[in-house]
């Protein structure tokens, strides 16, 4: 049995749907059902007794003890958090909240459970931080790609909120021996990923004709994974990483913004062509994110020296999948669009 936080949100869904697909290990999923978390990404396993969904937050500490003690899981993955730079730049007070004392909240849960813990299961017992490239802050254009060595230069009140995260976890491994690993991971695109985020906006935003709104020149490069590949880059390390290590992943993949909505307007001219022209006509560039991250890449030698690990897709497949996914899918897409999305929406871009 695993304990999964966050289980309901895009990576965090992926991952459960892969591991209860390749494992018979159980899961027990705790999610607080965010404007981010969505049970009908899980929607395939209802009836599954190997999911147990548990509704509630990683910041209640009563509760936390009670599933670890009633579940005995043998390893904690951690993905709840708040995701979304923008948002953190609108309100970072929940950042904070989640992704700082949440995880201090997780942490001193774990170490009082592994307190209890005998011999093998002790020693087998896993804490897996899940977290970002965005810690390392933002590279020049001839800079080497991250690696797990550079210095921490958080610049945005999430990616600040996960570095904390992630010393807090270092620190709990170094003071109390709690037995932690780390992953560092680059952009995730893929099915399930919420419509806030560059890709899956600029597919939903095209299909319906609106305006896909480039944040400052569009020069801006990030490194590109499929989820699904990060998910299996979580279930190495949780496998077989070091005690204490952290791990960056990533997709060798690294590309502008401005190029990465050309290809999905690209694959949407191909599989949904609009009689009204290419989708790229909708291409419009608007006022830059505050403080906006130049360029990430990620060097991810260690995980694929130590562990093995290689991402199997390319961009070109992954980002085919994807766009395929959310033509396939025009029920969920229309379900995380009512609501508070629409108010998100105006927040974000009705000014810029
Ligand atoms: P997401 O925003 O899609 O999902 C977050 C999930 O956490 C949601 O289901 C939400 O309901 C849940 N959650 C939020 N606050 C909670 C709380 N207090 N208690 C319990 N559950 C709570 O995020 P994501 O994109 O799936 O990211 C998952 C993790 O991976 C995060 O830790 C993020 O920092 C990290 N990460 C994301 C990316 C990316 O490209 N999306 C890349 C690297 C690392
Ligand atoms: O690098 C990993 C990180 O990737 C994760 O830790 C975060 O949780 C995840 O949200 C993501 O952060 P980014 O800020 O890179 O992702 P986002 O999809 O918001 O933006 C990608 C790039 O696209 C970024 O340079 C900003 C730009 N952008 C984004 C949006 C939403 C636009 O130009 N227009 C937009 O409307």
């Amino acid at each position: 049995m695993i304990l999964v936080t966050g289980g309901a949100g895009f990576i965090g869904s992926n991952f459960v749907l892969d591991w209860l697909a390749q494992s018979d290990e159980p899961v027990i999923n705790l999610d607080a059902l965010t404007y981010a978390g969505n049970l009908a990404n899980l929607a395939s396993l209802q009836g599954n007794s190997r999911h147990v969904f548990v509704h509630g937050d990683i910041g209640d500490r009563t509760l936390v003890d009670q599933l670890l003690r009633t579940h005995q899981p043998r390893a904690i993955v951690h993905f709840a958090a708040e995701s979304h730079v923008d948002r953190s730049i609108h309100g970072p007070g929940a950042f904070m909240k989640t992704n700082v004392e949440g995880t201090f909240n997780l942490l001193e849960a774990a170490r009082a459970y592994w307190g209890t813990l005998q011999g093998e299961a002790k020693a087998n017992f896993r804490f897996h931080h899940v977290s970002t490239d965005e810690v390392y802050g933002s590279l020049k254009p001839t800079d080497p790609p991250f690696a797990e060595t550079n210095p921490y230069e958080p610049n945005s009140p999430y990616s600040a909120s996960k570095a904390a995260s992630d010393h807090l976890v270092r620190a709990w491994h170094h003071t109390y021996g709690l037995p932690v690993v780390t992953t560092n991971c680059s952009n995730n695109y893929g099915p399930y990923h919420f419509p806030e985020k560059l890709i899956p906006l600029m597919i939903v935003n095209a299909l319906a004709g609106k305006p896909l709104p480039v944040y400052g020149d569009g020069q801006q490069i990030r490194d590109w994974l499929y989820v699904k590949d990060h998910c299996s880059g979580i279930r190495a390390v949780l496998a077989s990483g070091r005690l204490g290590e952290t791990y960056n992943i990533g997709g060798w993949n690294e590309m502008a913004n401005i190029d990465i909505v050309k290809t999905v307007c690209a694959l949407l001219d191909e599989l949904r062509p609009d009689p009204a022209g290419p989708y790229a006509r909708l291409i419009t560039y608007v006022t830059d994110r505050p403080g906006h991250d130049r360029r990430y890449a990620i060097d991810a030698r260690k995980i694929e020296r130590e562990l093995g690990w290689r991402p199997a897709e390319t961009f070109a497949t992954g980002i085919r999948k994807t766009v395929q996914w959310y033509l396939d899918n025009a029920e969920w897409v229309a379900q995380v669009q009512s609501g508070a999305y629409k108010e998100w929406v105006a927040a974000n871009y009705q000014a810029r």
